[in-house]
């Protein structure tokens, strides 16, 4: 089997943490031979993350190791595995798992030092060799392009929502921020457990595709700089919201402290909105609130992740632009222009 393996085949580097898109190049690896736990994937898909724009540009705040094969989150079919693997068979279809050694658990010292398009060579490549412990069978309601985008956004999402010492139950009210990737799975998944959602966007029109995926109160954050108050006012009984999935970091800190109801939880998952200067460091106590950080997930929770996309039939959200493997560039000026709605992708 192994003389029929593909012997090399492109990928894309960020070859330095400068320059954005333009530090992208192309090149040609070779495919390493596939040893007795290895699977080996034909890679099919991407999709980006905010993080994948910002690491060519210096502003990741964990481990890159320059150059790297650019993205966390792919998607492929198994085309050979090694004689010890029991857990994939020729034919699978996989998304790569964010941090290849946190298996379950907690994140620690080692693990967190082993994310896919940073510190690891990533997926934006024609094919890949992984440990058998580095991958995650897809739901199979879902298409490639679909399911590479699982790996980051989804799991953040998820763990945002079921990490918490109190974790989420039908009857809960989520707010989500904005219609990034993160901020759509959360609004997906806390429709599914039977949670009030409240979200924001900065656009009239976006606020319609998020009604239609079934959000209870949409709030526009650029008319109304009030939305936090407005939210606590629209949730369940006027007491605020049980998680904030807080993606825009500190410009929006002030208003997430207003939404959050008493013993609710911010999860800190991100600073897309850019550094501000109200987030006031005593608000924790005054709102009795706990705020917790959040860094993607175990693959134990991307397993029952897996589990409620199938049962409950919940397709990702993509963008309708999908870029093709020669436009990659094109692909994160996009996403860098905030023109998408969901989940961008490259197909490969
Ligand atoms: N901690 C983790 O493990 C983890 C994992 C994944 C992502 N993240 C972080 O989470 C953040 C979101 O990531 P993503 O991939 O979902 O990003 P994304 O897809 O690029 O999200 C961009 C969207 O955020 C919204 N936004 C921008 N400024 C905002 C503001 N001031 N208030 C509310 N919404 C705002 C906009 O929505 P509208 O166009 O609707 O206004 C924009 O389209 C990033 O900072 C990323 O680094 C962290």
């Amino acid at each position: 089997m192994a003389a029929q393996n593909p012997t090399s085949g492109k990928a894309w580097l960020i070859t330095a943490t400068q320059g954005g898109p333009e530090a992208l190049k192309q090149e040609t690896r070779d495919v390493p031979k596939v040893e007795a736990n290895d699977v080996l994937v034909k890679m099919k898909a991407v999709s980006l993350n905010y993080r994948d724009l910002i690491i060519p540009q210096g502003m990741y705040p964990f481990a890159v190791n320059t150059p790297v094969i650019a993205t966390s989150d792919g998607s492929g079919e198994v085309i050979a595995i090694g004689s010890k693997v029991t857990e994939f068979k020729v034919g699978d279809m996989v998304s790569s798992l964010f941090h290849q050694g946190h298996q379950s658990g907690l994140l620690d010292p080692r693990s967190i030092k082993t994310g896919l398009g940073g510190a690891l060579d990533g997926c934006l490549r024609e094919y890949a060799l992984f440990p058998e412990t580095a991958l995650v069978r897809a739901p199979s309601n879902l298409s490639f392009e679909e399911a590479a985008t699982l790996p980051c956004a989804a799991v953040t999402a998820w763990n945002a929502l079921y990490g918490n010492a109190r974790p989420l139950k039908a009857g809960d009210s989520v707010l989500v921020q904005g219609t990034g990737g993160v901020s759509i799975f959360a609004l997906q998944f806390a429709k599914a457990a039977g949670a009030f959602v409240i979200a924001t966007t900065s656009s009239d029109a976006k606020a319609e595709r998020l009604k239609a995926l079934g959000a209870d109160v949409v709030i526009n954050y650029k008319t109304d700089a009030n939305w936090g108050e407005i939210a606590r006012k629209l949730s369940p009984r006027g007491e605020g919201v049980d998680i904030v999935v807080e993606v825009a970091g500190e410009i929006t800190l002030p208003q997430s402290y207003e939404a959050v109801k008493i013993e609710g939880t911010i999860a800190m998952i991100g600073f897309v909105g850019g550094a501000g200067n109200g987030g006031s460091a005593l608000a924790p106590l005054t709102r009795v609130c706990t705020i917790r950080g959040v860094y993607v997930g175990s693959k134990a929770q991307m397993i029952d992740m897996n589990s409620c996309i199938e049962v409950n039939k919940i397709q990702p959200v993509i963008d309708s632009e999908i870029f093709d493997f020669e436009h990659v560039r094109d692909a994160y000026k996009y996403m860098m222009a905030q023109k998408h709605f969901g989940k961008v992708v490259i197909r490969i």
